[in-house]
This record gives structure tokens, sequence and C-alpha cells, in this order.
């Protein structure tokens, strides 16, 4: 190739002067990448002289080498082909260990032809910026890491509500990723209808936490299948110089606290419960076995004087209703004697099935089941249990007959018998379709003496009577639903399985 070698002298081109006088080491190649004209910074930068550089190839200079770069790493046959700039950063180990990042620029030079004549290689140290960015990347993920780490959930919107992040246990909370929720969702979604313009209300406003934040505060929100969750909300408006650019949101999920001290409260009213009924017991077993005996003989003799008046005689009226009053008390003696009983439960094993037909039984004839719609919903699973059986025959006439009376009598009652094999549980339903329990006596039905039905109908014993048995054998009773439309009472004991059985007999 006609080649003329161009240097600083050369007047024909004050490009050239140019070329020079760029601050960053520059070369001029021909397109077989033989160098024709290096810059002082070039120079300088390899502490050479141009007679040293020029003539040479590239890789040789760069690399010692014949062998010409891979176009991997450098981009000079898609200049000549493209005819356009190209440019590729790359880490080169220029001084010692150091880490150094350098931007290679090759221009092309076009003759009249517009063929690449000749190619500029600029060679710019860009490591102060990658080091940067490398930093501001490393910086940002560990940011990233430490949003995503928190238990709470963390959510982030522009100001017109269009989220811009959420954190792993926001995704969790809301039940949203957060692909979805960035092209389907704005945070006005995530709270009950008019809330999400309160808290920016809120937030710009002075007077809660400070313009631009919220303090705790306990509101509701909504997940994706609609359901309302309790949290404790913290909020923020981000700032860039005066203008507001988006808020936070971070949200405490509540559920399992306020769960938690559901427990604790029943556990509470519990122990209340059992202390009371413990000590009326002992009180009332006393004073049972006091009356017993006089009863007995109040019965008796007022039979014997009744047999002494005339059939037409008024004074029988009054003798009569001595001995109905006194068959009332003894009924009432009777059943505080089962409530403070203290005999420990006789246990067999049997299946709970069989303990609503023997209770049926026991009731089938009497009067008041003339109006009653009975079903019986039993499962045919294995249910086993071991416990008292007459106790609990006990039990399910107690349930049966509050039933019938809140029932007025006419209703459908239902039993449903059915377990969980995992938690080894079996359950007892009765179901009445009656009156209900108000909400303010809910807490009150097992309690000893507690009733609604007036001093003549009833004692009041039959729950808590109820409650002590079922404990004793190892479950528990509680009223599992009730509304206008009716109660459902629920035993839960625990179950036998066959090989427990062998074990034991
Ligand atoms: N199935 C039911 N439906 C409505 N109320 C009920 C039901 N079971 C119990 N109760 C309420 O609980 C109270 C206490 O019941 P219990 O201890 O059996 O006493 P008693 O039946 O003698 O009143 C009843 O007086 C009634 O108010
Ligand atoms: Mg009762």
């Amino acid at each position: 190739m006609n080649m003329k070698l161009f240097t600083v002298n050369d007047e024909f081109d004050w490009r050239m002067k140019v070329f020079d006088t760029i601050p960053y080491p520059a070369l001029i190649l021909t397109p077989d990448k033989i160098i024709v004209s290096a810059n002082r910074a070039f120079l300088e930068k390899k502490q050479t002289e141009l007679e040293n550089v020029v003539g040479k190839t590239c890789h040789r200079v760069f690399y010692n080498t014949d062998e010409p770069c891979s176009p991997a790493i450098c981009p000079f046959s898609k200049v000549i082909a493209e005819k356009k700039w190209q440019s590729i950063i790359r880490r080169v180990e220029y001084e010692g260990n150091e880490e150094v990042w350098v931007d290679r620029m090759f221009s092309p030079i076009l003759d009249e032809n517009g063929k690449v004549k000749f190619i500029m290689e600029c060679v710019r140290d860009v490591t102060r910026v990658i080091t940067l960015e490398k930093r501001s990347i490393r910086m940002r993920q560990f940011l990233d890491k430490v949003i995503q780490s928190s238990h709470n959930a963390i959510v982030a919107s522009d100001m017109n509500g269009h989220i811009l992040l959420m954190n792993q246990a926001a995704e969790d909370l809301f039940g949203f990723s957060m692909e979805e929720a960035i092209r389907t969702k704005n945070a006005e979604n995530f709270y009950p209808s008019g809330k999400a313009k309160e808290i920016m209300k809120h937030l710009k406003s002075e007077d809660f936490g400070g313009k631009g934040k919220l303090f705790a505060s306990r509101i509701d929100v909504i997940n994706a299948q609609g359901e309302t969750v309790p949290v404790e909300m913290t909020g923020a408006i981000i700032y860039h110089g005066e203008e507001e650019v988006a808020t936070t949101g971070i949200f405490y999920d509540l559920r399992e606290k306020i769960a938690g001290e559901k427990k604790l409260k029943e556990a509470l009213i519990q122990i209340n419960r059992s202390e009371k009924m413990a000590s009326l017991g002992q009180l009332a077993a006393g004073i049972a076995h006091e009356i017993n005996n006089p009863l007995t003989g109040i019965l008796l003799y007022a039979n014997l004087a009744l047999e002494r008046f005339d059939k037409a005689d008024p004074l029988r009226k009054y003798l009569t209703s001595v001995i109905d009053g006194t068959e009332r008390c003894k009924d009432i003696v009777k059943d505080l004697l089962a409530y403070s009983r203290q005999t420990s439960p006789a246990k067999e094993t049997f299946q709970i099935n069989s303990l609503i037909e023997q209770s049926l039984t026991l009731l089938r004839d009497q009067k008041r089941f003339l109006n009653i719609n009975l079903v019986k919903k039993m499962s045919d699973d294995m249910m086993l249990i071991r416990a008292d059986k007459n106790q609990l025959i006990q039990v399910i006439i107690n349930l049966t007959m509050n039933a019938i009376d809140a029932m007025d009598r006419k209703g459908t009652l239902t039993f449903r018998t059915y377990r969980n094999k995992p938690h080894r549980k079996v359950y007892i339903e009765v179901s009445d379709t009656g009156c209900g329990i108000p909400e303010e006596n809910l807490s009150k039905v097992f309690d000893p003496f507690f009733t609604t039905k007036g001093p003549e109908k009833g004692t009041g014993l039959g729950l808590s009577t109820s409650y002590g048995i079922v404990k004793e054998n190892g479950g528990r009773i509680s009223i599992k639903e009730t509304s206008s439309r009716g109660t459902t009472a629920l035993i839960e004991l625990p179950f036998y399985t066959p090989d427990e059985i062998t074990a034991v007999s």
C-alpha cells in the first residue's frame, strides 16, 4: 500500500495537531492494524518514541505478539465493515495487580471513495467510572438484600400510586408478585376504598408523625383474595430535593399477634372458669348432701299425709304442691351432685356413634321430641374413643335438651360426627335451628347456675356439668357457631387408634 507516515510536523494536515493534543492515548492505524501515527499522550504513557511504534502492528505494541487479537476483544473488522465507530470496555492489567479499565474507541477515517483508509484508536482510562459504577451496583444489591430480608412488608409507589417496588414479605402479605403489581395494580388496590387517599392526606399533614411521615397505626389492608388483613403500618414520602417523588409503606402483619392474644384471653377465661367451678363444686357438694336427707323426709311424710286425706279434700291441692316442689328440689340436688361429682371417670373403649344412638334411645319417647325433625350425619370412619360412656351420654342429653328448649320444641336437630386423623381428634356436633345465644351471654353459658330459662325450668348446671365431664375425659366442649338461625355445640375428644387398644388390652 502506498502509505505516507504522518508526523506532527507535517504541515499539510492541521488535523494531525488536533490528534496530537488529544489528552488520552490515541493511534492511527491502517486497516491491517499497522500503526501510522501515535499522539503525544500515547508516547508519554508508553514512554517511547514515535519511531519505535510506527510501522508496527498494534498487537505487537500492546501485547508483544504477531497474533492479531480476536474479534471478541477487538472490533476492528466491524469498524471496517460498518464504517461506524465502535467502542469496547475492557479490564487490563497495566500496573501490578491494580484493576484498570480502559475504553478503546475505534473511529474510521474514510477516503474520497468512502472506503476506510485509516482507523483512529483512542484509549481512555475509565477505571474511576467503572469502579464507581461497580460500587453503586454493589450498594444497590446490598440495599436490595436489606429490603428483601425484612420480615415487614415494604411497598414503594410513585406519587400516582403506581407500584415501584415490593419485597418478598409484601408479596406474601398481599398475594401478588411485584411484576404483577407493577403491571396491574395501584397502591389504592391495597386498601379498603378511600383509605389510600386518607393515608396520603395524613402523610402530607404535620399532625401524624410530621410532614412526609406517618407513625405506626393499626389499619386493614386487602390481599389478592379480597380478604381483610389487620396490619400495623408506617409510611413516608420520599423527596428529591423539594419534590415528592414516591411513597413507601411498611406493614407488619398482625394476624399472628391477634390470634395469640385471643388464645391467651381464652386460656385466662378457662382458668377462671375452672377455679370458679372447683370452688362452687365443693360448696354444692356440701349443700347437696345436707339437703338431700331432709328432702327425702319431707317427700316421705308429705306422701304419707296425702294418703290420709279424702280424694275430695281441698287440702290435697296444697300437699300436692309441696310434693311437686320437693321433687323439683330433689332434681336440683341431683344436678348439683352430678356437677360436683368427684369420682374419676370409668373408662371404656367405644365408637362415638354409639354414644349418640344410646343417648337418643334414652330420650326418644319424650313428648318434647314430637315436633322435632331429627337428622343424623354420622361418619362411617373408625372413631374409637376411650372415655366414661355414661358421663358422656349425660353430656349429649344436656346438649339435646338445650337444643330442644332453644327451638321451642319444633325445628331441626342435627347430630354430626367426624374425625381429623392427623390431629387424632373426633368430633360430635349438636346443632339446632333455635333462637341462638346472644353475644353478651356467650362467655357465661358454661358458668355454673347461668340460665335464661327462669327458676322453674333451668338450673344453669347443664353446660357447666358437661364442660367438667368433657374435660375430665381429655376433651373440650365449645359453642362452635351461634346466630339467630341456630346454634352448634361442639365436643372434641382424643381418639384411640387400634394398635393402642391392643397395647392397652
Ligand atoms: N342450644 C342453645 N341455644 C340457645 N341457648 C342455649 C343453648 N344451649 C344453652 N343455651 C343457653 O345457655 C344457658 C345455660 O345452659 P345450661 O347450662 O344447660 O342451663 P339450663 O339449660 O338449665 O338453662 C341456657 O339457659 C341458655 O340461655
Ligand atoms: Mg340445660
